[in-house]
Order: C-alpha cells, then sequence, then structure tokens
C-alpha cells in the first residue's frame, strides 16, 4: 500500500489513537441504545458514555459543570448556535482579522441583513490582534468578541487572557477549531464565555462532532427545538442545559469517539502533546531557513503557534513582510522566476513526494488577506500528534527539492 506522509491536521486529525476506533465500534455492537429516552439497561449505558466525554471535554477545558458543554455536529454549528442565539438586532460585533469563513459567512449575513454591525479588529502579518487598537472599536452596543484562538492559515495562537483585558466586561466567544485537544484552555481562568470546538481535529475524535461550552448566566436561545427525552409532559423546551440546546437524537456513536479521543489526550497529557507538536514544528522551520524563493508566514516560532505552516514559492516576495525567510544559499530558481501556484506545489507534493497538504484559502480569505497571500492562498503544511521527526524531515526535503536545491 502507498505510505503517504499526511500533513493535513489542520483539516482534520489522521490517524485517530485506536481506542477512538474501539469506543464507536463498542457503541454499535454492544450498546446501541438511545441515550436518555428509555429507562433499560442499554440506554443507561448509552448515557453513561455520553456523560463521560462531556465529562472528559469539561476536565480539559477547565469546566466546573460539565452541563454547561452541549454537544454539536462541529464547531460550525456552535458558531452559528451564539450567532443566532445570543445576537439581537443592532448589536455590534468585533471579529479579528484572521477568521475563518464559519464566523465570517453567518456574521456578514446578519450585516447585510442590516441587523448587526461588525468591525473587524486588524492583525500585524504574523496574524497577532494588534491589543492596542482593539479597545478603540469597542462601542456602548457591543455584545460579542470573537476570537480565532490560532490560525487555521500559519497558526498563530492568540492571548486570550489579553484579548479578555482588551474588551473589558464584554462577551468572549472563543473559535476553538485548531487549538482544542492541542493547547491549553481554561475556561475560567481566561474568562470566555462560550468555548465553540470541533471534535475531528486536535481532540482526536471522528467527523461529525463538537461542541459549546456556555457559561453560566448567558441568555442563548436555541438554534432547534424539539424532543430531547426529558420533561416529555411539556410542549415547551426545556430550559435546563445540556437539554435545552440538544434536542433530537445526536451522533452518540461519534461522542463516543469523540469521548475516547479526549481521554486519549487526558491520559497522555495536554503538555506532552503540545511539546511534541512544538518540537516538530521547530524542526520543520529551521529546516525550511534557508530555502530560495520560499516564504513562510506567521510567527515563524514554534511557541507562539500552533504546528500548522504556511508556505509559499514565488519569484517576488509579498513587500513589508518581515515574517519572510528569503534566498540565500545556491539559487536555482528556473521555474521559480514565474512562481509557483499554492495548487501546483501541492500537487507536486502529492504525486511525486506523497505528502498530503492543504492548499488555496483554506475558508479563511479574509487572514490570507491579513498576511498577503491573497487571493492565490498558501501551501499548509499541518502537523499532527502522530507524525515523527522522520516525516517532517522528508517533508522539508521535498519542499527545498521543489525550490530547487
Ligand atoms: C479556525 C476554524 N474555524 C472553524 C472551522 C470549521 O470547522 P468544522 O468544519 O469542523 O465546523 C475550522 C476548520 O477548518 C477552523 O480551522
Amino acid at each position: 500500500m502507498r505510505k503517504f506522509i499526511y500533513l493535513d491536521n489542520a483539516a482534520t486529525s489522521f490517524p485517530k489513537p485506536p481506542q477512538v476506533r474501539r469506543a464507536m465500534m463498542h457503541f454499535m455492537e454492544e450498546v446501541g441504545a438511545n441515550p436518555g429516552r428509555s429507562g433499560h439497561a442499554l440506554s443507561l449505558e448509552a448515557s453513561r458514555i455520553v456523560q463521560n466525554t462531556r465529562e472528559n471535554l469539561a476536565g480539559l477545558f477547565h469546566v466546573n459543570d460539565p452541563t454547561r458543554i452541549v454537544f454539536t455536529l462541529n464547531v460550525t454549528e456552535s458558531l452559528n448556535m451564539v450567532f443566532s442565539g445570543f445576537l439581537r438586532e443592532e448589536d455590534h460585533v468585533i471579529v479579528t482579522a484572521m477568521e475563518h469563513n464559519s464566523v465570517m459567512r453567518p456574521l456578514k449575513y446578519l450585516e447585510n441583513k442590516g441587523l448587526i454591525a461588525l468591525s473587524i479588529a486588524p492583525c500585524d502579518r504574523k496574524g497577532f490582534l494588534d491589543l492596542d487598537e482593539l479597545p478603540k472599536l469597542l462601542r456602548k452596543n457591543t455584545t460579542l468578541m470573537v476570537l480565532n484562538h490560532a490560525s487555521n492559515v500559519c497558526g498563530t495562537i492568540q492571548d486570550i487572557s489579553a484579548v479578555r483585558d482588551a474588551v473589558g466586561e464584554v462577551p468572549l466567544l472563543v473559535d476553538a477549531a485548531q487549538t482544542a485537544g492541542c493547547c491549553p484552555i481554561d475556561v475560567e481562568r481566561e474568562g470566555i464565555d462560550f468555548l465553540a470546538f470541533t471534535g475531528h481535529k486536535a481532540l482526536l475524535g471522528p467527523q461529525g462532532t463538537g461542541g459549546l461550552y456556555i457559561r453560566k448566566g448567558l441568555r442563548l436561545l436555541p438554534l432547534k427545538r424539539g424532543g430531547t427525552g426529558s420533561v416529555s409532559e411539556k410542549m415547551e423546551q426545556p430550559d435546563f442545559l445540556p437539554d435545552a440546546f440538544e434536542s433530537g437524537t445526536q451522533n452518540n456513536v461519534g461522542i463516543a469517539g469523540l469521548g475516547a479521543g479526549v481521554d486519549f489526550i487526558l491520559r497522555e497529557g495536554l503538555p506532552r502533546i503540545r511539546e511534541h507538536e512544538r518540537s516538530l514544528t521547530a524542526a520543520f522551520l529551521k529546516e525550511l531557513y534557508d530555502v530560495p524563493g520560499l516564504a513562510v508566514y506567521g510567527p515563524l516560532k514554534a511557541e507562539e503557534q500552533t504546528s500548522t505552516v504556511a508556505i509559499t514559492f514565488e519569484s517576488f516576495l509579498p513587500t513589508g513582510t518581515e515574517n519572510v525567510f528569503s534566498g540565500c544559499g545556491s539559487i536555482n530558481l528556473g521555474w521559480l522566476e514565474e512562481g509557483l501556484s499554492p495548487s501546483e506545489a501541492g500537487s507536486l507534493l502529492s504525486e511525486e513526494y506523497d505528502i498530503l497538504v492543504r492548499t488555496g484559502l483554506h475558508c479563511a480569505p479574509l487572514a490570507h488577506q491579513t498576511l498577503g497571500t491573497y487571493p492565490e492562498g498558501s501551501i499548509r503544511l499541518s502537523m499532527g500528534y502522530f507524525n515523527t521527526l522522520e516525516e517532517i524531515k522528508a517533508a522539508a526535503s521535498a519542499v527545498r527539492r521543489i525550490a530547487g536545491c
């Protein structure tokens, strides 16, 4: 069988720990029942499994009360729940200039309908939020600050506590799609009001899982209403968590797998996971340091980013970009004089070297505008906990060869 080097973990993590598959098989083969619906043994066992996943997530994010975490299909759904259930007409929302379309599209829709006002807080060319400018955007009617915890394009990690300080009491929604499971998150200490996460990336769960943490005291209307298995005598939606937001049968097989993924992270220890990914990133950046005609985007410091690295092969480098290593060493630009588009480079990496990456705009055109890589986008190499140093060296060597070194 063809052996690939999978460097597309920012899109979805692969492989998953074997425990994840086993937990899903166990649910399918031995449990099967609908949790919270019936009183029989298998339904109770299904409820226990779902509760276990909720508790694992609460442990990971330092949530005191696990019922404040509700399950969703993915972070996109979690974000939409906040936008549609929390915002009111004439509210003002601030986002960063590094957001994903999962944030931008629903908010642009509300803005274009004249329902909300939207401000984009500037970020520098490395993707860091300008914390001096941010407070200047606050208005009397600012009701939400949305923060991409780490960029899915170049890995830049924002300082949540500093953003909390900069916006005062304004409710803070953190899109933790790229950090949940690989970077420490403490909702209490960092003052997070809503934490939106997806299960299939660094949390190591299956696709079709995700969740939202909702701080106590915040009023949120549900996106969906319907059967919850609780207070069935009432035709009104229950107002207690998690039932208020979990109408209809959930992806319980997936939730079982997610629980096993988070269990793996807790047993392994988040610091160990972070350190492994940090060391791979540091090694990769070091290898790319002197490649001619190569631009690398983001902080270029493994401590300040996730294990996602964005590059472009170009004959010219964006002006004013300090965060770029440009050519030294032997010059063999050849076709690079014309530039090599991200999609061409991605095809080369995949077809010639069996290295799987993602190219283009990564659903984040705003972030690419900030980094100076719009509209072509970049080549994104995103590492995960199961990548090895050997694989990273092979990827760096492939990049160097494509650059003509
Ligand atoms: C920062 C960020 N937000 C949101 C999403 C959307 O994730 P999902 O497709 O799991 O909803 C992604 C996925 O790439 C992401 O990286």
